[in-house]
């Protein structure tokens, strides 16, 4: 494995430090919440080493509201990112094929690429509303495909195929015997009834999601990965038992008593959502300088600079982060132009995230032309 450091960590709001920033837009998640909030309680809690694939009920409370799966069909993981790991470097030779969409979360793309996989990337364009093209997919088939991947609702566009999509793909991978990666981190956060999840279609898809982006709890570090496949279930617990051999029991334990009391703590977590991206549609619809396409899901979107504007870009990034300390996610991030920025209107409260829009309207006027 080729490992290389990512652009989005190496300049994540935590690498280069909260204290340096007062206009947080760079969150692809909600708040993160004060462990004080949540009344956990750990006092009978052994320390010792957990099931290896996950504690039982939390996998049946992940199981528990959806069709054909059952707690057998969850494997607890180190954060989605850590599924996404355990999927690709077990699935996933030098010799196989695989057909990635772009942009993507950064590792969606990078382990398969450390792996010198042959990736095909369908690429998303703004012209067509970021909108996933099934034919392109399926043009892109080769003999040694072996996995699709999507991510949905996507990061960074905050855009969500239709469930006609979503067949359409599960029956691609059925088809040709490969298997369909989705990426549903952001699905707690669906703007409308999200599609039934991914893995309850068929056994050639693989479901991923985590704790980290809808319940403001990342820093416990959980996450999961759904298949209805026996063998792959199988495969994966056995690259996850020579990672870490199990997770966190603290952390599986904090994850259950959160989960269990979750409504408690989304309506007010979605109240805030809602207020921010009202503010952000406000801001954005008729902005003389930027364009976007409005996002159906998750909480982060992926607007540009219009193609007239004349701006130095460099210039514009550093300004808006040192002298009015706001942090959006620049293009780069993405493998695609710093003309396109991620922002995210989930994780400031109000105040802030008003201040932050501000700001990068001052920014453009310091440094247009
Ligand atoms: C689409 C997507 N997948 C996976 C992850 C990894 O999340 P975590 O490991 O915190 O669960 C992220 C984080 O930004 C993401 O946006």
């Amino acid at each position: 494995m080729q490992y290389k450091r990512m652009p989005i960590e190496i300049e994540s709001p935590e690498s280069l430090g909260y204290d340096s920033i007062e206009c947080n837009l760079a969150e692809s998640s909600v708040r993160d919440v004060l462990f004080k909030d949540i009344n956990i309680n750990l006092n009978d809690l052994v320390i010792a080493y957990g099931d290896h694939i996950g504690k039982p009920a939390l996998r049946e409370l992940i199981a528990y509201d959806h069709k054909n799966i059952s707690a057998d069909d969850v494997l607890l993981t180190v954060g989605a990112a850590g599924a996404l790991f355990i999927i690709n470097s077990s699935l996933l030779k030098k010799e196989d094929h695989l057909i990635v969409i772009r942009p993507n979360y950064a590792t969606n793309i990078e382990t398969p690429r450390a792996i010198g996989c042959e990736i095909s990337f369908i690429d998303l364009y703004f012209e067509e509303r970021y909108e996933l093209n099934v034919d392109k997919i399926k043009a892109a088939i080769k003999a040694n495909t072996k996995l699709i991947s999507i991510t949905t609702p996507h990061n960074p566009t905050g855009t969500t195929p239709g469930e006609n999509q979503l067949h359409a793909l599960v029956k691609l991978a059925e088809e040709n015997s490969c298997y369909l990666l989705v990426d549903e981190t952001y699905r707690d956060i669906s703007f409308q009834t999200p599609p039934p999840l991914a893995a309850t279609l068929s056994k050639n898809v693989i479901s991923i999601s985590s704790v980290s982006k809808a319940y403001g709890i990342p820093g416990i570090r959980l996450g999961w990965i759904i298949t209805q496949e026996k063998s792959l279930q199988h495969l994966f617990l056995a690259a996850k038992e020579q990672i870490h051999i199990c997770n966190s029991i603290v952390d599986e334990e904090i994850c259950y008593q959160y989960l269990i009391k979750k409504e408690k703590y989304t309506t007010a977590i979605q109240k805030e959502i809602r207020t921010c991206f009202t503010i952000l549609k406000n801001w954005i619809s008729n902005h003389p300088h930027l364009e976007w396409v409005e996002p159906t899901g998750g909480v982060v979107c992926f607007p540009r600079f219009k193609k007239e504007i004349k701006i130095d870009i460099e210039k514009f990034y550093s300004v808006l982060l040192e002298v009015y300390k706001t942090y959006i996610g620049p293009g780069h991030w993405f493998e695609q132009s710093k003309r396109s920025f991620r922002l995210g209107f989930g994780w400031e409260r109000t105040e802030a995230f008003e201040k932050g829009l501000k700001n990068i309207d001052k920014a453009i006027a310091d440094c247009e032309g």
